[in-house]
């Protein structure tokens, strides 16, 4: 079994080869003169991991280009982080359900499928594959506990982001509460965690996608008015679109911590060894 992966999941690729023992395939990306994509011969193995988050479009192609280059060999697909996710339904008639589009692309050549914190696993129905979404929850709740922080509150942004609070919370049995949002007026609302008072405290708001960093943000300013001590943000999946991570500096988040399933500055937090044990079993 080998590892290979698209330009943007190099070093995600190479920690997961090396928690597997296993060696990783020289490739090489470039484009035509018409801005097409291209990819030299690879040599794949009998069985493959092919990795690759597909942030932009450019990497979704790479993708679909590695996995038809390894046609002949049993694939196991890694979308440490998958774009188009988060249209999962349609909000408004007429509009598409990218999710499904994007997963309907990873049915050949492929035997199964890992994805990482997925925005929505109700889309995992989409792929034509079998499916395996792991959290890495319990590794943030460990970078967390490397912080030293002094009882920490683990915050998710809304209640859907609870349970993964949760397991991360669960790491330092710290407490862990979500932000309701109450509509004060029809230009007021009020950001506070539903049960637990965060002055005094040290917060870690933790989500699995940080974007533009406006959740966060937001959600920063109100625990500050509120007396927090110092505010945190933790994600699985730094997109970071914008500036994002200047606007949430800025916003007075003392540090922005995520995983590697898109490769940045602040990945402080790898998924490869969750990613690795998904693969053995
Ligand atoms: C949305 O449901 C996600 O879980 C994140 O909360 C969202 O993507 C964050 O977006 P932004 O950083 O743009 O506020």
């Amino acid at each position: 079994m080998k590892v290979v992966s698209t330009e943007k999941s190099q070093v995600l690729a190479s920690r997961i080869a090396g928690a597997l023992g296993t060696g990783i395939v020289d490739v090489k990306f470039s484009q035509f003169p018409d801005g097409e994509l291209c990819l030299a011969a690879v040599a794949p193995d009998d069985e493959m991991v092919i990795v690759g988050s597909t942030p932009d479009n450019d990497s979704l192609v790479q993708l679909l280009l590695l996995i038809d280059a390894c046609e002949g060999s049993k694939n196991h697909l890694v979308l440490p982080y998958m774009g188009y996710a988060r249209q999962d339904k349609k909000f408004r008639d007429g509009e598409p359900i990218s999710a499904r589009a994007i997963a309907r692309l990873f049915t050949h050549h492929v035997a199964d499928c890992i994805t990482v914190n997925i925005h929505e696993p109700d889309v995992l129905k989409y792929f034509g594959v079998p499916t395996k979404n792991i959290s890495v929850g319990k590794d943030v709740g460990r970078y967390i506990e490397s912080m030293d922080l002094s009882d920490p509150l683990i915050l998710a942004p809304d209640d859907g982001a609870l349970a993964f609070a949760g397991d991360v919370a669960s790491v330092g049995g710290w407490d862990y509460d979500y932000l309701d949002k109450t509509r004060l007026s029809g230009s007021e609302v009020k950001i506070a965690p539903k049960k637990l008072s965060s002055a005094s405290r040290s917060v870690v708001i933790v989500d699995d996608i940080i974007s533009t960093g406006g959740t966060i943000a937001t959600a920063a300013g109100m625990l500050y008015l509120q007396g927090a001590k110092d505010v945190y943000a933790a994600c699985v999946h730094g997109v970071l679109i914008g500036g994002a991570y200047s606007h949430l500096k800025v916003s007075g988040i003392r540090e922005i911590i995520c995983s590697d399933t898109i490769e940045r500055g602040c990945s402080r937090i790898s998924a490869a060894s969750c990613i690795a044990a998904a693969l053995k079993h």
